[in-house]
């Protein structure tokens, strides 16, 4: 019934620019118009991690919901977790339109959104007032700084004072292409210097209260990127990684009229090269940390790819756009039917499988 609906809808999204099909999209699902499917979860897809329940690994990734309006209804089409953001300390209008570009035949999508969104504040209410309805879910929380912004750091550390006390989790973005200069913060002095400000900042909450820090990497990195990115994360007891955010490059293949469009590349292209990273850092890390595998997730066989790889979560976004609501519950049901063919107890005795 839910899935008819969305067939119906689909068609004449599809006939809409693709942000004015999303902000309708966003509005339907406001009005309580998406599918409810959130029902109990198999047990062997629960996953426990920084004292957090998750009741699946399958998280909606940032930048769908970057101003927290619809977390009830996205965790009601059954995600694990939700992350809201990328959110910036004042609101910002992004880059001009257009700056977002379907790829159909590739199942990918273009985006120089450049961290439109509502700020800090207005974010922060949001997740506030929903905190206040009593309803159960994980909702991390993804910050950006400012495009005008001299000091980067002082913008991650007003995000996580706002967020400190509402976040399941915090996310240092420093991968979005969009904004001029952000990537370089992944440099290890740079990176380190950031993580140091925003750990004081964070670390003046109670330590029970603390949420765990994570930070996004991009997947354009040369080898001795990933180990200075997992060196420093390493000494600085970072929470986790999120691995990855869009790619810059332009993989062979393309099919898509929009493909020299600028900007951050997502969907099945992106697949391997944020496959590579996740193992990378996975080895680079010794399997210590934490990994949320994020870029290309499509299918079942996709998110068990990356858990085997070393994701211990997994985050998905372009291909809800292609496949609509209704590929949440086909993961989910794909992903505990091959734990158990494979005879684990649990998504956590999987992760690394291929590595190990
Ligand atoms: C339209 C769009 C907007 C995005 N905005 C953000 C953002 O604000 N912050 C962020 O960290 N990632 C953002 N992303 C990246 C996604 O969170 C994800 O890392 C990437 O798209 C790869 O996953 P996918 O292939 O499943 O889409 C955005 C992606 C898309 C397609």
């Amino acid at each position: 019934m839910a899935f008819d609906l969305y067939r119906a809808v689909s068609f004449w999204l599809r006939r809409l620019d693709p942000e004015t099909a999303h902000n309708v999209s966003l509005w339907a699902l406001r009005q309580g118009l998406g599918p409810r499917t959130r029902q109990a979860d198999d047990k062997i897809l629960q996953q426990r991690l920084w004292g957090r329940s998750f009741p699946n690994p399958v998280g909606l990734s940032a930048g769908f919901d970057k101003n927290a309006r619809v977390i009830g209804p996205m965790l009601d089409l059954g995600f694990g977790f939700v992350e809201i953001g990328s959110v910036t300390p004042r609101p910002q209008s992004g880059n001009p339109k257009p700056r977002l570009f379907r790829l159909p035949r590739d199942e990918a999508v273009i985006n120089r959104l450049g961290f439109n969104n509502d700020g800090i504040r207005a974010v922060a209410q949001r997740l506030e007032d929903w905190r206040a309805t009593g309803q159960p879910g994980v909702v991390g929380v993804n910050l950006g700084k400012n495009k005008d912004s001299a000091d980067a750091a002082a913008d991650y550390v007003a995000g996580a004072e706002e967020f400190e006390r509402l976040a399941d989790y915090l996310v240092v973005n420093v991968s979005s292409p969009n904004t001029p200069g952000l990537r370089a913060l992944q440099g290890r002095e740079e990176l380190d210097d950031l993580l140091a400000h925003i750990q004081i900042a964070v670390g003046e909450v109670s330590q029970e209260d603390r949420p765990p820090l994570l930070f996004k990497i991009a997947p354009d990195l040369t080898e001795q990127d990933k180990e200075d990115i997992a060196a420093v994360a390493m000494e600085r007891k970072i929470d986790g990684i999120i691995i990855s955010n869009t790619t810059v490059s332009r993989p062979d293949g393309l099919h898509g009229a929009a493909r020299q469009e600028g900007g951050g590349l997502s969907g099945k292209p992106l697949t391997p090269l944020a496959n590579q990273v996740l193992a990378d850092i996975y080895r680079l890390t010794g399997g210590e940390m934490p990994l949320i595998g994020v870029g290309g997730i499509a299918s079942d066989t996709d998110a068990y790819a990356k858990i085997r790889a070393g994701a211990s979560l997994v985050q998905l976004y372009t291909a809800l756009i292609y496949q609509g609501p209704g590929l949440v519950s086909r993961i989910k049901k794909g992903l505990a039917e091959r734990l158990r063919a494979d005879g684990f107890k649990n998504v956590s005795e999987a992760v690394g499988a291929d590595l190990k």
